[in-house]
């Protein structure tokens, strides 16, 4: 079954958004197939941001990113990816819908809530820079 990562960053952490979020990921029929509170240390942000190294907001994600603990969650189902990008919204706040996480609970593009993958290929890998195979669980899915 498809799977995709799910990090709830420092901003919705401390704003207590974690219920709320891992929630509406549940009642849409997905499942939490491995989760833990984690400060992610520069050494895996620079690998999970790759792609951006080099843009102007680069060192100000990284800091954000590893400023306190995020909760990071392998979430699996059918159409996982698009389905959790599509719950999550547009990377800029301002531009997603409401009903949307990012719509609904935020305003700044580095502080928007929500990182999830965005195709099967970074899904493998982002889910692989934190998790061990034995640490995902196995589900008897019934969506
Ligand atoms: P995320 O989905 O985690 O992937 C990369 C992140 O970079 C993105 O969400 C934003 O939080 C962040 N980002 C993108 N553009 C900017 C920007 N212009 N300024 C600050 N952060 C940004």
């Amino acid at each position: 079954m498809e799977k995709t990562l799910l990090i709830i960053k420092p901003d919705g952490v401390q704003r207590g958004l974690v219920g709320e979020i891992l929630g509406r990921i549940e009642k849409k029929g997905f499942k939490i197939s491995a989760m833990k509170l984690e400060k992610i240390s520069k050494e895996k942000a620079g690998i999970h941001y790759a792609e951006h190294a080099g843009k102007g907001f680069y060192s100000e994600l990284l800091e954000f990113i590893t400023s306190s603990p995020s909760v990071l969650a392998v979430i699996e189902g059918k159409n996982v990816i698009d389905g959790v990008r599509k719950m999550a919204g547009k990377t800029n706040p301002l531009e997603s819908d409401l009903g949307t996480i990012r719509g609904d609970f935020a305003v700044a593009v580095s502080h928007n809530v929500v990182h999830t993958s965005d195709g099967p290929e970074s899904s493998k890998r982002e889910i692989e820079n934190f998790f061990s195979n034995e640490e995902i669980q196995t589900h008897i899915l019934c969506t």
